[in-house]
């Protein structure tokens, strides 16, 4: 599979990556069959889709647990990341951290290790300081930041220098391009996108937002009245099915399949290291990772962006998909 270094760092990882949120299970996705899950790892490793992307915050550290069950015996061919959670970003704290996810992914080290939301409370540089300890110690390879703007990358790149900021980039979330994609680009920090797939609503399966279930229909695509919502806002829910309509008819023109081309869009993105896929079971890792073999012509590439363009207008800047008052600066 086509790799990519990220940021300033040496390390190489392939285009998609595995995302592990959604093997844990729990109220936001549903039941997870455990087999499913280890199956599906060894499944990508062997695709060469050898890049795993995991938290502390995944269903309580049973995604942490889980992928390290699935990579015993293998660990050596994978490439993990994880994340810190804000509470855990005061140096102790992040040490303290380190050491727990180390255990639980039945790991000697962590390959990218990712501040997941910043905590303001804490000065960046203390963190930062301590995030280079462990890669002085060699218990983390490369660190990176997930959920960074542009104001607070501009903070932390005055302590050091990140080489990843994991955000949210989709086809129907495309609030990174106003700011935060520019300066990363200007930066040398690779771009991680997360929910590439929106959750699944980028895998058709949806045909209306009435049949979105609860835990995914939390984001500000969809209306302050569903459930779960934070936001209070009114929604984008005509203009976010408008577009899974317009993306569904080019994939459909091209013969491919609505996913592959919504991960092949974000493959061709400048500033784009990895796009992370939420992945659950064998299918799904094959299929994913297809999409980095589908190189999608300049017209299709151009014909997508201009469709998800009064989506992209109506969601605006704010690049947090789940609060209207962005945590994200
Ligand atoms: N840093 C952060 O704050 C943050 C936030 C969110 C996510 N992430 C990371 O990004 C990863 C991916 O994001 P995500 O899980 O939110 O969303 P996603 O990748 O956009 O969507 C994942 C869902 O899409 C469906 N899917 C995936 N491949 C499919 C295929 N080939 N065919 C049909 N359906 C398919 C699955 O739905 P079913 O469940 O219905 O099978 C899967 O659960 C996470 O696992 C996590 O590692 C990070």
């Amino acid at each position: 599979m086509q790799t990519r270094r990220l940021g300033r760092s040496d390390l190489e990882v392939p285009v998609i990556c595995f995302g592990c949120w959604a093997i844990a299970g729990g109220v936001w996705w549903g039941e997870q069959d455990e087999q499913d899950a280890i199956d599906a790892i060894h499944e990508a490793i062997d695709l060469g889709l050898n890049f795993f992307d995991t938290a502390e915050g995944y269903g309580a550290g049973a995604s942490e647990e889980l992928l390290g069950r699935g990579l015993r015996g293998v660990r050596d061919r994978a490439i993990v990341a994880t994340k810190a959670s804000p509470n855990h970003h005061s140096p102790e704290a992040l040490k303290q951290a380190c050491e727990d996810s180390l255990r639980r992914l039945d790991t000697d080290w962590i390959d990218l290790y990712q501040l997941h939301w910043p905590n303001r409370e804490v000065p960046f540089e203390d963190t930062w300081a301590a995030m280079e300890d462990l890669i002085e110690e060699g218990k983390v390879r490369v660190g990176g930041v997930s959920n960074w703007g542009p104001g607070d990358l501009d903070e932390i790149l005055r302590a050091g220098h990140p080489d990843v900021d994991q955000v949210s980039y989709s086809l129907l979330f495309r609030a990174i391009e106003y700011e935060i994609k520019p300066k990363c680009i200007e930066e040398d920090v690779s771009v991680l996108c997360y929910s590439p797939l929106m959750q699944g609503l980028l895998a058709g399966k949806f045909a209306s937002p009435d049949d979105v279930p609860e835990g995914r229909a939390r984001s500000r695509h969809f209306s302050k009245e569903r459930p779960g919502t934070r936001h209070g806002e009114e929604g984008a829910e005509r203009e976010t099915f408008d577009a899974i309509s317009a993306i569904g008819e080019i994939a459909d023109e091209i013969g491919e399949e609505m996913t592959r081309v919504a991960i092949a869009w974000l493959i061709a993105q400048p500033g784009v290291g990895s796009v992370i896929t939420g992945i659950r079971n064998p299918d799904q890792a094959r299929d994913n990772a297809a999409a980095a073999d589908l190189t999608l012509p300049s017209d299709v590439i151009d014909e997508l962006r201009q469709v998800t363009e009064p989506l992209k207008a109506k969601l605006g800047p704010n690049a947090d998909m789940w609060e209207g008052e962005s945590r994200i600066r």
